[in-house]
């Protein structure tokens, strides 16, 4: 876990594995502090008028990683907003470096039970195309977890907890 005594960092990152609730959770929070929030991969989707999932049938995962690294690293400079990432976003080194910099880092987790649930009849995530089973999905989580975990200021486990739970426990732990 990051911990940082830098108190001007106003953005609130949150993270996590694909489908932990991390666009619903942005926008209540949003909705909640009076922030402004952005989503990544909705910025990489207007950007080039295609779905995440098109980019990478059409252009592969490469393309939609240099995609997304620009816009991480265009929002470099932006103040009190809340921004959400897609959950490949923080494997990148560079990436964490932007991200640390951008603010308090929130990172959502969810069992592969959970996500599973969540995921079975939503084809727009081509990394789980064919592999919406718990073990897959437990493989790719188990590769990405230090990653997620070194990044994190706070941790929140979702399974459960109602939306407005959730919301709850972050402010808490943002002692917002
Ligand atoms: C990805 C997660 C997706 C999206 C892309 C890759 C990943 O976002 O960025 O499909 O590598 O975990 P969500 O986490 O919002 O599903």
């Amino acid at each position: 876990m990051v911990t940082t005594q830098d108190d001007n960092r106003s953005n609130i990152v949150i993270i996590g594995f694909m489908a932990t609730g991390k666009t619903t959770l942005a926008a209540e929070l949003s909705e909640n502090l009076g922030m402004e929030y952005l989503d990544i991969d909705k910025i990489i989707e207007e950007n080039t008028d295609m779905k995440i999932w098109e980019i990478f049938e059409k252009y592969g995962e490469g393309h939609f990683r240099q995609l997304e690294k620009k816009t991480i690293e265009n929002l470099n400079k932006s103040q009190n907003i809340i921004i959400s990432c897609g959950g490949g976003a923080c494997l990148d080194a560079e990436n964490v470096n932007n991200i640390k910099k951008m603010g308090k880092v929130v990172l959502l987790e969810a069992n592969p039970a959970t996500i599973l649930s969540r995921i079975e009849n939503d084809t727009s995530r081509p990394l789980l195309k064919d592999r919406a089973k718990v073990a897959e999905i437990k493989k790719i989580m188990d590769e990405r977890r230090d990653s997620y975990d070194k990044l994190a200021d706070i941790i929140i486990d979702t399974n459960g907890k109602s939306v407005s739970n959730i919301i709850d426990e972050i402010l808490s732990e943002l002692s917002l």
